[in-house]
């Protein structure tokens, strides 16, 4: 049994605090956790990074912070019990000397520490030395731990051996904030709840599978990071595989951590690996060019502030993905993500099989399969495309495809939006590792990709131009069109 759960005090200690992904992210989320009443009332928040800041200083830019990032009216009252928990504390996280300040700072009572490490992974080691030299490790502590873990499997390796070295992987929560957002989480529910769905999901019911995350932004301002990672690394090693592996896992015996994360481990593993023999036929990689994006003229990647015109990074990525189990035999999983996509839009459509005969031949030659859609981000729902009759007289049957859907923002209107990180917080405070990559899984993970990219480093080969505002290169229409099939669009 966890010493903590959200009725039992902790010290919430996120290094980094003044980071983008704090401001924007973490300090918004524990706000909102504030607000539901979800953290204890002795609970503090301690913001740890280099530069000189007092504890006022820190809480102003907390409240800008939230005034900029919360999308709702703040509440005083919240808002003061909030700031009350803020410390602040000044610290070089790469020396461990300095880590006794930290000490000094943290309440020597027996809450249970929660470290979140929203800083570059390379410095992960270091904090946990500089936390072990100032004593300030216990079995019940848990850590944080933000992607990427690693650049390659090799990498992560590296990182998640000087993490283990002070905490078992018990205390280890690796984030992939896909698996906080709402629409992922149903994806449980969905195969799980529904026997229609559970009966249904394998080879002899489905053809095939696409997963699309697409993006309309650029790289943001983040061009270093971005073109050492390329899309792969950011999105498929992580996000899309995290939506694979639960569209694709076997049943969970329950739903606690260690059933989950096995069954999705497995799925991981099963991937047929892609490599130099196979990648041209299985893969397409896509680089952004000048285009348009709602009527107004976007740059290259090559002409992003501070870009290296030679980068052949990938800003696009397509896969044509194969589950090499008895479930998924011969079900392709075409995967398809890249930025200065038309538009930001997440989602899943799961094509069943075409009926073996037609008996409507005379309203539509050619039947069409049904096809289960999940919109994942945003207008967030469910849609079943399925035939159906046309009232009328006539003697003739005439048929039509029509669609149930099912919208979340009108089935639960006065439900407030959950952002992904207040999900994934709590389920920290709780002690839940149900919704976090186990070592073992990132390890797959990166297997898969590695050799993917192996394959990309040995031909060479430029991306593939693609106009930002489009769909993504020529090619990548090709990938699906040689199996007889298109994206849904
Ligand atoms: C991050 C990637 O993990 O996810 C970004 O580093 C990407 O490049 C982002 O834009 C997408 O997240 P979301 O929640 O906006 O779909």
């Amino acid at each position: 049994m966890n010493k903590l759960d959200c009725q039992s005090a902790s010290e919430i200690v996120i290094f980094g605090a003044l980071g983008d992904l704090s401001r924007r992210k973490l300090l918004p989320a524990l706000y909102q956790l504030e607000v539901c009443g979800l953290i204890n009332e002795k609970s503090r928040i301690v913001g740890v990074a280099r530069p000189a800041h007092s504890v006022e200083d820190f809480k102003s830019i907390v409240l800008e912070s939230l005034h900029d990032f919360v999308n709702e009216m703040l509440d005083e009252n919240i808002l003061a019990r909030f700031t009350a928990r803020l410390v602040y504390q000044q610290l070089d996280m790469k020396e461990a000397c300095a880590y006794n300040h930290l000490a000094d700072t943290l309440s020597a009572g027996n809450s249970t520490r929660v470290y979140y490490f929203s800083t570059p992974p390379t410095i992960y080691g270091d904090i946990c030395n500089g936390l072990n030299h100032a004593t300030l490790i216990s079995s019940d502590d848990r850590i944080i731990m933000e992607k990427p873990i690693g650049h390659c499997l090799a990498s992560s390796k590296v990182i998640n051996d000087q993490v283990a070295r002070f905490f078992n992987e018990n205390q280890i929560y690796r984030i992939d904030h896909y698996l906080g957002k709402e629409t992922v989480l149903n994806l449980l529910v969905l195969r799980f709840a529904n026997s229609l769905f559970t009966n249904n999901w394998d080879r002899n019911s489905i053809d095939h599978v696409q997963i699309t995350v697409a993006e309309s932004v650029g790289i943001e301002g983040r061009w270093t990071f971005y073109d050492e990672a390329g899309q792969m690394r950011d999105m498929i090693q992580s996000h899309l595989l995290q939506i694979l592996s639960l569209l694709a896992m076997e049943p969970p015996a329950d739903l606690s951590a260690s059933s989950i994360r096995a069954e999705k481990l497995k799925a991981v593993k099963a991937l047929s690996p892609i490599n130099r023999t196979n990648v041209k036929e299985k893969t397409v990689r896509g680089q952004y060019t000048d285009g348009f994006l709602n009527g107004v003229a976007v740059p290259s990647y090559l002409n992003e502030e501070g870009a290296n015109t030679n980068s052949k990074t990938e800003t696009f990525v397509a896969i044509k993905a194969e589950i090499d189990n008895w479930r998924w035999s011969g079900v392709p999983f075409y995967l398809r993500t890249g930025k200065r996509m038309p538009a930001k839009h997440s989602e899943i459509v799961v094509h069943f099989k075409a009926q073996p005969h037609n008996i409507f031949k005379d309203s539509y030659s050619e039947l069409p399969s049904n096809k289960l859609t999940i919109r994942l981000q945003p207008d967030e729902g469910v849609e079943l495309q399925m035939m159906n009759k046309i009232p009328g007289i006539a003697s003739q049957m005439n048929i039509q495809e029509n669609k149930l859907d099912l919208s979340f923002n009108d089935t639960y209107q006065d439900q407030r939006v959950i952002d992904a990180y207040e999900r994934l917080m709590l389920e920290v405070l709780n002690g839940n590792q149900s919704l976090f990559v186990s070592r073992d899984e990132v390890e797959a993970a990166w297997t898969w990709a590695d050799s993917i990219i192996d394959a990309w480093q040995a031909t060479n080969e430029a991306p593939k131009p693609y106009a930002a505002g489009s769909w993504g290169p020529v090619s990548s229409i090709s990938l699906i069109a040689r199996d007889d099939r298109q994206w849904v669009e």
